[in-house]
């Protein structure tokens, strides 16, 4: 079983095992300073923040913040795995308000039934045969942004990955090509922008007119859903409906247990939340690896000669070393929905907020030894364990697109490789700097490459 599937199995599991009690309220130690300080700090630099207070307090502790209120911190393996472990019943996503950004029908907002019977909608797109069919895509869009690259200087490469990603979902997820393609290619990134910093606060009590931003989202959203609308009519009319493999038809022919079908309000709002969870995280991801490969110049030659010979394992293991060692998304998000949750020695409040560090997990070196190390041979021949490589999260809210990213991960570097040699680079690991979704490279994935004697890519010029 590969990890992937292991992680996915963790869906099926109830909160039967889990306990709640009305026992007296424990909760891990944490730093006797104002929340403002705290929260200067977290602001600051929250990777260092966090992995001070590891040190000091050990791989739990407690955090007091302004307007996010006290949080309790998970990084031991063991503790995390329970806490993924629950049934929504007894911890689910926070409140956030995600959910009202990408509307009333995301992923993001649903919890409880609702939430896990759009889950086992959603599911089948992303895995197996229909994964192999969205390879050509990716590669495709890969070779034709490459062809822009310069080859005489250094240049950032994340706005680049930010295009595959985004050109990869708008064809695989969303179906859509031509002038809906080009329309949403132009309206979605600035309105994800806004969309993830009005999710930061809360929705204003009254209208402040349409140059607000609130009043700017929704004029966004109505554009969307009109395009949306487009494409669902002309998925509707497609006599080849049942043989295409985009998201977007295989929702329209998806059905509920009771036989009902996803409502078109449904479908637009998936279809944002796809896109919004995807694009981004993806298109950091890939700018770490570039950052990283050149570093080691070593494991390039490695790579080539695997992938020269026709195998990809060492590529795989690269991929997990990667976003072990730069997690994009560097935390998740639970909050206690029954009266008490037990975790360890501790024990948690109906209402409480638990974070699940995956970047302080993934930096423990009683986990992994020589932490610090980027060292993708720690995961040949030993896929990682479940519980302890966590760049998806887990449990019932576990990424639903983690298969689709390390294909589209595993294809655009593949090409890359094949296509082009990467300069080693000889400046400092990039910083990691906060992207609101994503923690990118601090200077782009900065890289300075030149086409393969015999590419593609030379005779394309
Ligand atoms: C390297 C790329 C990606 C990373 C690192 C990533 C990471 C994550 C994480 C950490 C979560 C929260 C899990 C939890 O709370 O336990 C999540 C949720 C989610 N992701 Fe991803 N993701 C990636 C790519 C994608 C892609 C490509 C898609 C879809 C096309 C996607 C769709 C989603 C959705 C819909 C959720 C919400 C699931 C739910 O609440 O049930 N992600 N992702």
């Amino acid at each position: 079983m590969t990890t992937t599937d292991q992680n996915a199995s963790t869906d099926q599991e109830t909160s039967t095992d889990q306990e709640t009690s009305t026992t007296e309220v424990k909760l891990p130690p944490g730093p006797p300073i104002p929340r403002a300080i705290q929260g200067a700090l977290a602001v600051a630099n929250r990777r260092i923040a966090l992995q001070i207070l590891r040190r000091r307090y050990g791989s739990a502790f407690s955090l007091h913040l302004p307007i996010f209120g006290r949080m309790i911190v998970l990084s031991d393996p063991d503790d995390i795995r329970q806490l993924f472990r629950t049934g929504p019943d007894v911890a689910d996503t926070t409140d956030a308000n995600l959910g009202r950004v990408m509307g009333p029908n995301s992923l993001f907002a649903l919890t409880g039934d609702r939430h896990r019977a759009q889950r086992k909608l959603m599911t089948p797109p992303f895995h197996g045969r229909r994964l192999a069919a969205f390879e050509a895509i990716v590669e495709r869009e890969a070779v034709d942004e490459f062809a822009t690259w310069p080859q005489d200087r250094t240049f950032a490469t994340m706005p680049s990955m930010m295009r595959i990603t985004l050109n990869v979902i708008l064809r695989a997820v969303f179906g859509a090509e031509g002038q809906e393609l080009e329309r949403l290619r132009e309206m979605l990134p600035p309105a994800i922008q806004l969309g993830s910093k009005l999710a930061l606060i809360p929705v204003p009590q009254w209208d402040w007119g349409r140059w607000s931003p609130w009043g700017r989202f929704h004029q966004y959203r109505r554009d969307y859903d009109a395009i949306v609308d487009r494409l669902i009519d002309k998925a509707q009319a497609d006599p080849d409906l049942d043989a295409r493999d985009d998201v977007l038809s295989l929702m329209l022919q998806s059905r509920y247990e009771d036989g009902a079908p996803m409502t078109r309000a449904e479908i637009a709002d998936e279809l944002l939340t796809l896109l919004a969870a995807g694009h981004e995280t993806t298109a950091t991801t890939l700018a770490w690896a570039v950052e990283r490969l050149q570093r080691h110049p070593q494991l390039l030659d490695r790579l080539n000669a695997d992938l020269d010979n026709g195998s990809e394992e060492l590529l795989h293991a690269t991929i997990l070393e990667i976003q072990r060692t730069r997690p994009v998304v560097d935390n998740t998000f639970r909050q206690v929905k029954a009266p008490t949750l037990q975790i360890g020695p501790w024990t948690f409040p109906q209402g409480q907020t638990i974070v699940a560090s995956i970047g302080l997990l993934h930096a423990d070196e009683a986990v992994f030894p020589d932490a610090r190390r980027f060292d993708p041979d720690r995961f040949i021949s030993r896929p990682p364990d479940p519980a302890e490589w966590i760049p998806y999260g887990g449990g019932v809210r576990r990424c639903i697109g983690a298969a689709f990213a390390t294909m589209e991960i595993r294809v655009v570097l593949r090409t890359l490789l094949r296509d082009y040699v990467i300069r080693p680079a000889s400046t400092r690991d990039e910083r990691c700097q906060s992207r609101g979704v994503a923690i990118a490279p601090a200077r782009g994935a900065r890289v300075r490459i030149q086409p393969r004697r015999g590419s593609a890519a030379i005779t394309a010029r």
